[in-house]
């Protein structure tokens, strides 16, 4: 396993960050996206998607669904477990669908559901609050 640090990063420079990241992935490939609450997950996949996909599609949280799908080529599965707070209350979801071989799948709090990340998932912890600069922490 490799690992890497990115440090000091303001808000465009952890963008910059997701766009190398995204090149680097391949259909079939998951994230899982660590951090409190305001850390910038959710920037770090809006990032991500306007990397890959060249357009501005509104990436939000999408706290309420948990799963959000992006077209392009690779689809980009969005998934945010921050609600589920009983992974007995998730098995109805079907959230396993959204990995697959075709697509990239990026999920926030995946700590919430452990077992639904497949092995070879590469790991980004993102630290840091409010204006306050970033420091990324990248396992794969
Ligand atoms: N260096 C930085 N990197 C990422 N986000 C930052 C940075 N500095 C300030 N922010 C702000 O912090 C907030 C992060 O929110 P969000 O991406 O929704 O976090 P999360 O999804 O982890 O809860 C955004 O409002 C973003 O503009
Ligand atoms: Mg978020």
């Amino acid at each position: 396993m490799a690992s890497d640090v990115l440090d000091f990063l303001d808000r465009d420079q952890l963008g910059a960050a997701a766009a190398r990241i995204a090149k680097t992935l391949r259909p079939g490939d998951a994230l899982a996206l660590s951090g409190d609450l305001g850390a910038g997950k959710t920037t770090f996949v809006r990032a991500l998607v306007r990397a890959m996909h060249g357009s501005d599609v509104p990436v939000s949280s999408p706290t309420f669904i948990f799963r959000q799908r992006y077209d392009g080529t690779p689809p980009i599965e969005h998934l945010d477990l921050y609600r589920i707070d009983d992974p007995a209350d998730a098995a109805e979801l079907g959230l396993e669908e959204a990995f697959g071989p075709d697509r990239i799948t990026v999920v926030e709090w995946p700590e919430r559901l452990p077992g639904l990340l497949p092995a070879g998932a590469i790991r980004i912890r993102i630290e840091g609050a409010g204006d306050e600069p970033r420091r990324l922490q990248i396992e794969r």
